[in-house]
């Protein structure tokens, strides 16, 4: 008689035990652990055989000996969609695009096929989700004409697999992975078990018939993939669409990428006509007042290879509460809260009786330390009820010493700045250039001191 396995899976940070537990012990997240019945038969196919395909003979060699192998890629031709995919597709990668319902997936991906057809690039696009009669509506309206595009509407896994072998396509889009189901599991689609075996399986066949392959997944409101990371770590690249919801801007940030850099970002505008690149974002989150006003200073944030200006507003308002508000949009909440501590010690402006409010505008994110000097002199300004002087910039990371901390690639940031028509720029003492840059005045610090000396 076959024995079942059992296997707990969470379905938060798609971490295993053998143990049911109240609390996952990997994330620590109460009530996530889901069954996940290891059949016998199945029991090979997530043991030794599992990884087969992903790794080829496992012999051991001398780095020396190994010839190293540049990935061919095969270029989309959208500029903005290669570049977060780190320059291009490579053939047997995987990836993952996840986003909130209706930010534009299907679309970009209907995109970038459409323009791989016309490379010849045997395409096949699976949608769990639309009817084929959709589909074909959805590329008229887009003014598409894919000719030579292959579709299958199709939720089983088993189907699809034989589609892949019998099809032999290049290029293959999943649309989305929530909604696929192998009738070897008892769970339903959308399911951890169903998701990470699904996606388990198609990748053992990317890799090894070179298929490139892309999933959609949907996020759900906490911001997570519906269900697993677990397919965060089996796939090659990942990436998400951030941002405003409600803007016609549409960013694609890659936060995983074994064939490329992390942090890229791509910027699409939306059109009637779908996404189009926009291959010079640097000016799109200035917010669109004229005059200045109290709160509110532009940063140059490097995210990826690309400088971009940002808008930073900060409110801070007297409190009523006992325990004042500290909330921060686009910005690190903790981070806020720390920033707040040295503006108080170093620079003698207490906020414990104020409501801080920090936006960073247009919904981007933004991830590196070099944003602390711009939040804090947004605050300041706030604080003051003083608006900064006209034409500033600022970038820099501030110490819990107060000091100012050189951003990298300084020299890149103060450029666009100056190309942009800004005069004025308050950066850390070591990002100073040694040539000046015609236009723009450089004020270098040491101290967030120096800093708000520099601005009053
Ligand atoms: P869709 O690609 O279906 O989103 P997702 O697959 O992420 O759920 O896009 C949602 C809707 O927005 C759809 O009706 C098409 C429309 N849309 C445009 O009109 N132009 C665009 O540039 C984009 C991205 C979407
Ligand atoms: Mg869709």
């Amino acid at each position: 008689t076959k024995k079942k396995k059992v296997e707990w899976v969470c379905s938060e940070c798609g971490g295993t035990t053998v143990k049911w537990a109240g609390r996952c012990p990997h994330c620590g997240q109460w009530n996530t652990l889901k069954e996940f019945v290891v059949e016998s038969g199945a029991a090979a196919r997530f043991g030794d055989a599992r990884h087969k395909g992903l790794v080829s003979a496992s012999e051991v060699m001398d780095l020396n000996d190994v010839q190293a192998q540049e990935v061919p890629r095969i270029i989309t031709g959208f500029q903005e969609f290669d570049r977060v995919m780190g320059g291009g597709l490579v053939a047997g990668g995987v990836s993952l695009i996840g986003g909130d319902p209706g930010i534009g997936k299907s679309t970009l991906l209907l995109q970038v096929m459409y323009r791989l057809v016309h490379q010849e690039v045997k395409c096949l696009y699976v949608s769990g989700e639309e009817s084929p009669g959709q589909i074909a509506l959805r590329a008229k309206r887009l003014g598409l004409e894919p000719q030579g595009l292959r579709l299958m509407s199709e939720i089983q896994l088993e189907k699809i697999e034989a589609t892949l072998l019998t099809e032999k396509p290049q290029f293959v889009v999943i649309d989305s992975i929530q909604t696929l189901f192998s009738d070897q599991l008892e769970s339903a689609p959308g399911s951890v078990t169903q998701v990470r075996e699904c996606s388990a399986r198609l990748t053992r066949i990317a890799k090894s018939s070179g298929i490139t392959l892309i999933f959609v997944g949907h996020v759900t409101k906490e911001g997570s993939l519906a269900g697993p990371r677990v397919l965060e770590h089996i796939v090659d690249t990942v990436l998400y669409f951030e941002g405003d919801t409600h803007s016609n801007f549409r960013l694609i940030r890659a936060f995983k990428n074994r064939f490329g850099a992390v942090n890229e970002l791509g910027v699409f505008a939306m059109t009637d006509r779908g996404l189009k690149g926009v291959n010079n974002p640097s000016a799109i989150f200035l917010s669109e007042h004229k005059s200045h006003v109290p709160g509110s200073v532009v940063m140059v944030t490097q995210e990826g290879t690309r400088p971009l200006l940002v808008e930073v507003q900060a409110l801070v308002d007297a409190s009523h509460q006992p325990s004042p508000k500290r909330l921060s949009v686009g910005i690190d909440q903790q981070r806020l809260s720390m920033l707040l501590a040295v503006l108080h010690r170093h620079a003698g402006l207490a906020c414990y009786d104020q409501d801080v409010f920090v936006n960073a505008v247009g919904g981007v994110k933004i991830t590196e330390p070099a944003a602390d000097l711009a939040v804090l002199l947004a605050i300041y300004s706030s604080f003051r009820n003083k608006s900064l002087p006209e034409g500033l910039v600022v970038f820099g990371e501030v110490g819990l010493a107060g000091e100012i901390r050189p951003a990298p690639r300084g020299q890149e940031r103060l450029k666009e700045a100056a190309k942009l028509g800004f005069s004025k720029a308050v950066i850390p003492r070591a990002n100073a250039p040694k040539q000046p840059i015609e236009g723009l005045e450089i004020i270098a610090v040491d101290r967030l001191s120096n800093a708000l000396d520099a601005v009053s």
